[in-house]
């Protein structure tokens, strides 16, 4: 049976420094959805190292690479402003014993990005700042029960998070108990919840959009006082996000946005700029760093305050940590906020995101897949599924199409795009895809995609028994 060139592509100095990585860190990666289960069996690229939209492997292959740093590298990998920036801070020092200049001069651009916000404060990782956000909601309402949006798949590390996993292992179930959960774009069932819970939830928490952008909402009137009108000629679609805004008001609860993925591939100014709906806290991380440590909790004063030491009420212990400010990563916040509007680059993610996804949809229905290789999400934030015979999700066909991406020099988790990413790389995408969806023909025809995966299918990152 012809398996294509794929077996040819081996990957072996990869192959030795996974089990150097496993050997010493549980994972073998320091973050799960970098592991090596989630690739095909001996062929996840180690990186050596990246400059623009490409990495090479210390085997010496060279890709073109989508979702890099898990979305954090949204500019591409040593971006020219970013490394500049960094660069004229580290000969200054980077953690002082008070506040330095960098961190009013960050929060000043910060707040004149996402003018929604009134407040912020910098930490290094996503986690810690939806933790805090949670955190502060709790305090400022009195109540111990935080909602999350069950159809959003990660918002912390932390255990009112983790616990609702299938990787709860090592989280009390008391802790657990306090974190409920509400359907996407149901606005009807959050009500039910908030009513059942009454008085008892502390905040909801959810991305303002994934690849579902937030439904027009019949079931309830957004009140105008809610919705501001949207900047950067944004869309209002989001007669959703207005109506939860409405509900999280009416109940007394904290409206929270995890901007982590839409900041700012939805606009320079969050999915709150686009989206013209003022959450009462949103977190940010990711691409505000460009691939440094950097993130955010921004909101209304009136809550951020609380955190702070002009008030008279109980102290909230709101993002204290020691690196919080280090001056490089703050300084590429800033050449990240700065590029981002002189460069219109969310635009720019959105204009490539097109030309991708509607060249691998023309590649996949020319090949006789299209509907099986399926194109998801904004166009600055793509995904892809990966469905079998029966239209049903499926990870050996997963296998197959990353196998084939890979061994043609495409290193495609999902096609997210940097802005790094030139038309004509994206052309290449668009024929490489095209080679693999010829392969998935061939499986498909056959039913079983078994010899094209070599080996074991991948894992999704999340499950209970490793
Ligand atoms: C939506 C969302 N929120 C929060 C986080 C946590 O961020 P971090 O990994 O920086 O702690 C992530 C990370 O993937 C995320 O995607």
């Amino acid at each position: 049976m012809d398996t294509e060139d794929t077996e040819e592509f081996l990957l072996p100095r990869s192959q030795l420094a996974n089990e150097r990585l496993h050997a010493m860190i549980p994972g073998g990666a320091h973050t799960y959805a970098k592991g090596d289960d989630q690739y095909p069996e001996n062929l996840a690229p180690v990186i050596s190292h990246g400059r623009g939209a490409h990495v090479w492997d210390v085997d010496g292959n060279r890709y073109l690479e989508y979702g890099s740093g898990l979305r954090s590298v949204s500019l591409g990998h040593a971006h020219p402003r970013v490394i500049e920036a960094v660069r004229r801070e580290l000969d200054r020092g980077s953690n002082f014993v008070r506040p330095s200049i960098v961190e009013v001069e960050a929060a000043e651009l910060f707040l004149a990005t996402v003018p929604t916000a009134e407040m912020v404060k910098f930490a290094k990782n996503g986690s810690d700042a939806t933790t805090a956000a949670v955190r502060l909601a709790r305090a400022v309402t009195g109540r111990p029960r935080v909602a999350i949006c069950a159809d959003h798949p990660f918002f912390s590390v932390d255990d009112w998070f983790i616990g609702t996993t299938p990787m709860s292992a090592g989280i009390p179930a008391a802790t657990t108990e306090l974190t409920v959960a509400f359907p996407y774009g149901d606005l009807a069932a959050t009500e039910e919840l908030l009513t059942r819970h009454q008085g008892q939830i502390a905040c909801l928490i959810l991305e303002p959009a994934t690849h579902a952008e937030p439904p027009p909402s019949p079931q309830l009137l957004p009140q105008p006082s809610a919705v501001k009108p949207p900047q950067n000629g944004g869309d209002l679609t989001a007669g959703y996000l207005a109506g939860l805004r409405e509900l999280a008001d009416r109940h007394g609860c904290v409206l929270i946005f995890d901007e982590m993925i839409t900041g700012f591939r939805w606009s320079e100014a969050g999915a709150q700029g686009l989206y013209g709906v003022v959450p009462d806290l949103s977190t940010f991380g990711k691409a505000l760093g460009n691939g440094f440590a950097v993130s955010a909790l921004a909101g209304r004063r009136e809550l951020m305050e609380r955190g702070g030491l002009r008030h008279s009420r109980d102290r909230v212990f709101l993002l204290s940590t020691t690196h919080g400010a280090e001056t490089h990563s703050l300084a590429a916040a800033m050449a990240v906020l700065t590029t981002y509007v002189e460069e219109g680059i969310t635009a720019r993610l959105h204009a490539l995101g097109e030309r991708l996804a509607a060249g691998v949809r023309d590649a996949a229905a020319g090949m006789g897949v299209g509907d099986h290789i399926v194109v998801r999400g904004r166009a600055s934030n793509l995904v892809f599924a990966t469905l079998d015979e029966n239209r049903q999700p499926s990870q050996q066909y997963r296998t197959l199409f990353l196998r084939q991406l890979l061994a043609n020099g495409v290193l495609a988790p999902s096609f997210v795009v940097s802005s790094a990413l030139s038309d004509a790389d994206i052309d290449r995408t668009i024929d490489v895809v095209a080679q693999a969806c010829a392969v998935y023909r061939k499986a498909l025809d056959a039913a079983d995609p078994t010899p094209w995966l070599g080996g074991r299918p991948v894992k999704p990152a999340f499950r209970r028994l490793a």
